[in-house]
């Protein structure tokens, strides 16, 4: 795993070196950006719900301008950050939480820690909003845009918009994996129980569809078998990972791309696609760079989350994590890096997202 995350850190390296207008863009290439997800995309939802599902103290943020802890599950930016970063917008896309008035015009982010696929998903750590609450909020942002836009040009604005969705982690770490408190380990086997998520997923992203949204980039699930928590939770039997866990994600990561094509077959001018962040977290050219792929850089609590007020690690530039479950921001450039620009033709399906946004 080590050599491995290390490769991928050289790849994506590589790869900023060589597109030295990655990271600097005049101009918004959309005129906007929404997100749906979880943790890995929250940016201040949570703070607002009764949940332990929380990032808005120190030592998170640390590396964010000011070093303010925003909600952002990090110790800076995060995937969205940086994606809205190389579309060319200038500022954050501001949460649902705190959007207001015509800066949703540029998009709004949904994402909520600790929200899965399934409403119960996440319920051990308290409220959150559910991808199917993500779905009724979007409702209502679209409602607000057709009242500061010409109804008539709404479909053609939402229609040119970027979506992007990374959720699915918490059906698994915070419900599946978890069978002391959810049935649904007992009630589906690994295969049913991805198939149950896909369903579910596919009525998600077709309500999304439906809500106007053409250009939708849809992350995949990561190596969950390989976070510090499931490192500590359950036995490897010698192998740096839950091998398990990532067996059984994987059967919900295999349906994704099938999925893809039905919805881009079957909803006229759907244009998704699929970001293999297992594809991103395993191939690559020669290595420099991160050294820690298996402990977190902050000083965890009994949850995994950083304990507050701690002092982190000061090489936060050489970790993977920066607690049990959140990538450090320098992971974070590189996954979204790659899913912006796929370094490897099996990172993205069909297309990648500065692609996609292009046609
Ligand atoms: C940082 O702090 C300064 C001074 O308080 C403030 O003007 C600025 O807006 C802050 N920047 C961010 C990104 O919060
Ligand atoms: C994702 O990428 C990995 C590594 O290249 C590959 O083995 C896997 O089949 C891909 N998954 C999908 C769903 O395309």
């Amino acid at each position: 795993m080590a050599a491995i995350i290390v490769k991928w850190i050289l790849l994506t390296l590589f790869f900023v070196i060589n597109n030295p207008k990655l990271l600097i863009q005049s101009q918004e290439q959309v005129p906007c950006s929404f997100f749906f997800g979880d943790s890995q995309f929250d940016n201040g939802n949570n703070n607002f719900l009764l949940t332990t599902a929380k990032a808005n103290y120190p030592p998170y943020g640390i590396d964010y301008p000011n070093g303010t802890a925003t909600g952002r599950f990090s110790n800076g930016r995060n995937i969205a950050d940086f994606l809205a970063q190389f579309l060319g917008f200038d500022k954050p896309i501001p949460p649902f939480a705190t959007a207001s008035g015509s800066e949703i015009l540029k998009g709004v982010n949904y994402a909520s820690g600790s929200a899965g696929i399934r409403d119960e998903s996440g319920n051990n750590l308290g409220d959150r909003i559910s991808m199917n609450r993500q779905l009724i909020n979007h409702g209502i942002t679209v409602s607000r845009i057709a009242l500061l836009l010409r109804s008539t040009t709404i479909n053609d604005y939402l229609s040119k918009c970027l979506y992007t969705i990374n959720i699915g982690t918490n059906d698994y770490l915070n419900n599946y994996l978890m069978p002391r408190l959810y049935p649904t380990s007992v009630l589906f086997t690994p295969d049913q129980f991805a198939e149950v998520l896909i369903q579910q997923f596919s009525l998600q992203l077709t309500t999304l569809y439906s809500l106007g949204a053409r250009k939708v980039a849809v992350f995949g699930l990561g190596l969950l078998g390989c976070l510090p928590e499931e490192l500590a939770r359950f036995p490897t039997n010698g192998s740096p990972c839950v091998d398990s866990i990532n067996n059984d994600v994987s059967l919900f990561n295999n349906r994704l791309r099938p999925l893809i094509d039905n919805l881009n077959n079957n909803l006229p001018d759907a244009r998704f696609i699929f970001i293999n962040i297992t594809s991103i977290s395993l191939a690559g050219p020669q290595p420099i760079g991160i050294t820690v792929v298996n402990a977190p850089c902050c000083i965890v609590s009994s949850d995994g989350q950083c304990a507050r007020n701690q002092v982190p690690c000061n090489n936060r530039n050489q970790y993977v994590f920066f607690d049990n479950f959140h990538p450090t921001e320098n992971l974070n450039l590189a996954m979204a890096l790659r899913a912006y620009n796929a370094a490897l033709p099996s990172d993205a399906y069909p297309i990648d997202i500065r692609r996609l946004v292009q046609q």
